[in-house]
């Protein structure tokens, strides 16, 4: 298959190139900027240029593809909303070049929100007031003749170059002097490596069928405070609870997002794609040392 990525030199979106080109399809990464089309072109790519704010860009690359795997997202927690929103158009603008084609539209979503406090599996829809609008958007394309899809992803998609929330709770414990969780840390995070990710992606975007949700998780729920201890263990640092009105004040913006309890399943996931993740687990993950290197 001749597949447009969005994202394509992202964290996940790299994986994803790879594992896609490692299968024999032809990947056409779409990239912003001089640096980004290198990135894309190094990777083995065809480099498209583009952007999430040029609406006709993604549509003429969606029209010149037999199947899109959606993962740019303009990432800023202070401002989330604008970049919910843009994702959103670009959705819209993906599936409206894909309708009445039954080629495959597989985009990006998250579990963190979804159900908080319950174990979140793929037959849970999404409650209509998220601020991430990215698997309602997708999967309002399933009667229009696309093979509509979300991955949803843990808060934790963990590798060498990760530089999402695991590496920001590193920097805080670093600033603070302690490794912190909230509450007795019992809330769970679910997680996965990315070459996982990547590797449910590619199956998605092969054979999911219109209107799949589906969970790419290997590990279903980590105690956020086993998490808090690995990174105190691994800087030499006390390991401490924050009372949970504290989250905020103590961890920033990640705060509230390390106080969920968001454990996850990917059993149907699994049946349907066939799909097992072969990586480390978070704590394996962070034991390896790769994310304790400084400079
Ligand atoms: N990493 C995680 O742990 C995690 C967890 C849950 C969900 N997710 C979701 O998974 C997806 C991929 O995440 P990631 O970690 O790979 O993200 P990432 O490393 O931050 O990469 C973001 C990608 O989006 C591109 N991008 C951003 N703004 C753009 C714009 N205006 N136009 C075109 N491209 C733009 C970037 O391109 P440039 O190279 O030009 O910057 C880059 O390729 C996202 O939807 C993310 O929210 C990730």
């Amino acid at each position: 298959m001749r597949i447009f990525v969005t994202g394509a030199t992202g964290f996940i979106g790299s994986a994803v190139v790879a594992e896609l080109i490692g299968a024999g399809h032809q990947v056409v990464g779409l990239a912003r900027s001089d640096s980004s089309a290198q990135s894309v072109a190094d990777a083995g790519a065809e480099v498209y240029r583009g952007s999430l704010d040029d609406p006709d860009s993604l549509r003429r690359a969606a029209e010149n593809s037999d199947g899109v795997i959606h993962l740019a997202f303009h990432h800023d927690f202070d401002d989330f909303l604008s970049g919910a929103e843009l994702d959103r158009t670009a959705i819209e603008t993906l599936g409206g070049a894909l309708a009445g084609s039954d080629r495959p539209l597989v985009v990006a979503g998250g579990i963190l929100w979804l159900s908080p406090g319950n174990t979140l599996t793929e037959e849970q829809a999404a409650p209509p007031e998220l601020p991430r609008f990215s698997e309602k958007a997708v999967l309002e394309f399933t009667d229009s003749g696309v093979r509509a899809a979300v991955v949803r992803l843990p808060p934790s998609v963990h590798g060498e170059g990760d530089h999402g929330f695991v590496p920001r709770l590193i920097e805080v414990a670093r600033e603070k002097g302690v490794s912190a969780y909230p509450g007795d840390g019992t809330n769970r995070w679910p997680a996965v490596h990315r070459l996982d990710a990547a590797a449910a992606f590619r199956r998605a975007v092969e054979s999911a069928p219109a209107g799949s949700i589906l969970q790419a998780t290997d590990d279903d729920g980590v105690p956020v405070r086993e998490i808090a201890e690995t990174i105190g263990r691994h800087l030499g640092l006390p390991v401490n609870s924050i009372a949970p009105d504290s989250a905020y004040d103590h961890f920033g913006w990640i705060g509230p997002l390390f106080s969920v309890d968001a454990p996850a399943t990917s059993t149907r996931t699994r049946e349907l794609l066939g799909w097992r993740p072969t990586h480390s687990g978070l704590l394996d993950d962070l034991d390896a040392g790769h994310y304790f290197k400084e400079g």
